[in-house]
């Protein structure tokens, strides 16, 4: 049988395209499967908790190795749990997400669940009519479902209710510019993802919301949030780095704090803590979901920023190297690509603008 490929093409690496063998075929096989779960955007929501989180709960993520840094997390703690800066997501949004996975259910059960949520059902919708689905305007839920199918409508609704769940949380980043590096992640995460395993319905949210902390440092550390921009565009070496030395905690830290008062599931706020770190020996030794799904949100971001789909101040990819050198690719070498993956960039950054210019009008 023939191995499954991995193929990425771009216009905008032309030295380099990408056809690598799957590395399973060298090692052993091992099963990535999701692990079953309630609540859940296809194993991406838990269940409902208090909407208040405990602070303890989220000073796990927001371990500081600064002792004059601590004020940064002290404030952290007291903007997160105070009165729930970011609301979790609403019961029928969780809903979607179980109704999603599962196999059985019918086009008018996920309809009766959409409508449950009269804005939820309005956003959808308007990004059916608006992206092209229909000649004309859409007119009901079922309608939509019957264009785009049930896939399609989780993750406009995953991207709409994400998107203002921080709306409010916009001042001076270029909000345009956030939310297509983070759609396209998000479909990329997929993308990546889906050459290895079926879908879980993680893969799409931990793309969409793994640079979501930046929005929180943009917003409650504004002065902060420009220097580290402007000092990681002077040295080329990402936010991450400078986060660190400015703040003593970085993005990815409070984008998994965010995660949990989302009510996120365990699988995406680990993904989204490790997103450039999917090495870390805190994730476990052995292979499992929370490391692929971090190590696929960060190829999926690497793919992102090699395309320049990010704000000012991200990491900036040597063209020069081989995309199969980086590490983060390197590392899904361990799991067992059965499905494989060809991917055109330049195809997935159009898409990308299109579902924002549809999720944001
Ligand atoms: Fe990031
Ligand atoms: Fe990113």
């Amino acid at each position: 049988m023939a191995k499954p490929l991995i193929a990425v093409r771009s216009t905008l690496f032309p030295r380099y395209s990408l056809l690598l063998p799957s590395a399973g075929a060298r090692r052993s096989r091992i099963a990535v499967r999701s692990t079953p779960c309630k609540g859940l955007p296809g194993a991406a929501l838990s269940g409902i908790r208090a909407a208040v989180p405990d602070p303890q709960q989220l000073e796990k993520y927001l371990v500081c190795n600064s002792p004059d840094k601590e004020w940064v997390k002290r404030k952290l703690l007291l903007l997160l749990s105070r009165d729930a800066v970011i609301p979790p997501f609403s019961a029928p949004a969780l809903k979607l997400g179980r109704a999603t996975r599962d196999e059985n259910i019918s086009m008018e059960e996920v309809a009766r669940i959409v409508e449950m949520d009269p804005g939820l059902a309005a956003d959808c919708i308007k990004v059916a009519s608006s992206a092209g689905f229909a000649a004309r305007r859409i007119a009901s839920i079922q309608q939509a479902l019957m264009l785009m199918g049930m896939k399609q409508i989780a993750r406009i609704a995953y991207a709409m209710g994400v998107m203002k769940k921080f709306e409010h949380l916009k001042s001076k980043v270029d909000w345009d510019a956030f939310w297509l590096h983070s759609v396209l992640v998000a479909r990329l995460t997929e993308k990546v993802a889906g050459a290895y395993r079926p879908s879980t319905g993680s893969e799409y949210l931990a793309g969409l919301l793994h640079d979501c902390g930046k929005l929180l440092l943009e917003h409650y550390f504004p002065e902060d949030f420009d220097a580290i921009v402007i000092r990681a565009t002077e040295r080329a070496c990402g936010h991450v780095a400078v986060e660190t030395e400015f703040l003593g905690i970085t993005h990815a830290q409070i984008g998994a704090a965010l995660c949990d008062c989302l009510q996120a599931h365990i699988e995406v706020i680990r993904a989204v803590w490790y997103h450039h770190d999917p090495f870390n020996t805190d994730l476990g030794t052995q292979p499992d979901n929370s490391k692929f799904l971090a190590a696929c949100v960060s190829v999926a971001d690497a793919l992102a920023n090699y395309s320049r789909t990010n704000i000012f101040g991200a990491r900036i990819m040597d063209e020069n190297l081989p995309f199969d050198q980086l590490p983060e690719w390197q590392f899904l070498g361990q799991y067992q690509a059965s499905y494989g993956l060809e991917l055109d960039l330049d195809a997935e950054v159009a898409a990308a603008q299109k579902d924002v210019q549809a999720f944001l009008s």
